[in-house]
């Protein structure tokens, strides 16, 4: 990546139920591993509705814009769940603020090794929503091409640098938007001749990834697709306490967080696994920083303790603070 000077700023943000429990290992293992990255923690999720009534605070938002990267654990409160304003609004907003529309979501265990690239700031989610007069309620799935094309060029680019397959998960049988994305997919394709590309309806992709994982290398699909399917790919490899995500833009920050929510069956026990808030670090490390040999040496401190100190959504019975010491005793080797 060039001689680029690269920042040291990362805003952490703790957010909800376990959140700051797997954030605060993944502070002590930078701490340990690249201890002249700069760490501030801003407010955000249910923590910063309380405090500000609002979730993702102005300070928030422009300490977020300034940094090199954001390392975010999970929002959301059974509290909030029925409240105008809610903890994953904020996240939609920060998204959306930073514009990192792929998000990138890997799932690796023996022969699977695939890699879900998400589009992550448009599609249902951001379309019109609302009540009409008669009580219906609406939400509208809408795409721009150029919003499909550059997503899906990340996801060919990406391919290049893997095993060069892309499948492409649609609904084109039904959607509208579904048939334009498709129609993009193949443009974009005539650029990447040595890629193999192959359409797959979303019903088929989620029978596919659960019968036969390693047929695939690299997914592009739309946000609420991707959404559904990628908590589907950490199942199939080992479950959700270990699944990391990246999500980027075109220059500016990303944002590195876990694929898994706030657990509030969980929180407060020091029984969740801070797998994926590490292995998402680590992410950080190699794609905001340029740090490989970190980010790896961390992949395999973790992967050690899976071995040695399994948590109880894996079986196990080590808590949070067994697993962190494992990683850290790695580490410090
Ligand atoms: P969840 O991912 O929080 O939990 C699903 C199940 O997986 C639970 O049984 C939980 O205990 C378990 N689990 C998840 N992460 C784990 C970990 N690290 N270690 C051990 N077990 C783990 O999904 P949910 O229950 O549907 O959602 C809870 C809240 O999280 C909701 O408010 C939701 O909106 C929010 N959420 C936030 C994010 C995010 O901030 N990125 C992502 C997903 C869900
Ligand atoms: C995720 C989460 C979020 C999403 C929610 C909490 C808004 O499920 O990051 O996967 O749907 O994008
Ligand atoms: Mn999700």
């Amino acid at each position: 990546m060039g001689g680029a000077q690269r920042g040291t700023r990362v805003v952490c943000l703790p957010g909800d139920g376990i959140g700051p429990e797997v954030l605060a290992v993944a502070q002590r293992m930078l701490a340990e591993l690249a201890p002249d990255l700069e760490l501030e923690e801003q407010l955000f999720g249910a923590a910063a509705i309380r405090a500000t009534g609002t979730s993702l605070p102005d300070d928030t938002l422009s300490a977020c814009r300034s940094a090199d990267a954001i390392l975010k654990a999970p929002v959301g409160d059974p509290e909030f769940d029925a409240a105008d304003v809610r903890p994953e609004q904020g996240m939609l907003q920060l998204r959306a603020e930073l514009d990192v529309y792929a998000n990138l979501r890997p799932a690796t265990r023996d022969h699977v090794d695939l890699l879900i690239v998400r589009e992550l700031v448009g599609g249902l989610y951001f379309g019109a929503k609302g009540v009409r007069e008669d009580g219906t309620v609406f939400d509208t799935c809408e795409y721009h091409p150029s919003q499909v094309e550059r997503l899906v060029r990340r996801g060919f680019e990406l391919a290049g640098l893997r095993r060069a397959h892309v499948t492409s998960v649609d609904k084109a049988n039904v959607l509208e938007t579904s048939r334009m994305w498709r129609r993009v997919v193949h443009e974009v394709a005539d650029d990447y001749r040595d890629v193999a590309v192959e359409d797959m309806l979303v019903d088929n992709a989620a029978m596919q990834l659960a019968s036969s994982p390693q047929q695939f290398d690299v997914v592009v699909t739309e946000n609420m697709f991707g959404d559904i399917l990628s908590d589907l790919a950490a199942a199939m490899t080992g479950g959700l306490g270990l699944a990391p995500s990246a999500s980027l833009g075109d220059g500016g920050p990303g944002i590195f967080e876990p694929v898994h929510g706030s657990a509030p069956d969980i929180a407060g026990q020091g029984i969740a696994n801070p797998a994926a808030m590490l292995r998402s670090t680590a992410l950080m490390l190699e794609l905001a920083f340029g740090r490989a040999g970190e980010a790896r040496a961390l992949e395999a401190a973790v992967d050690a303790a899976l071995a040695s100190h399994p948590t109880r959504d894996l079986g196990g019975d080590a808590t949070t603070a067994a697993f962190a010491d494992a990683v850290a005793r790695t580490l410090a080797r």
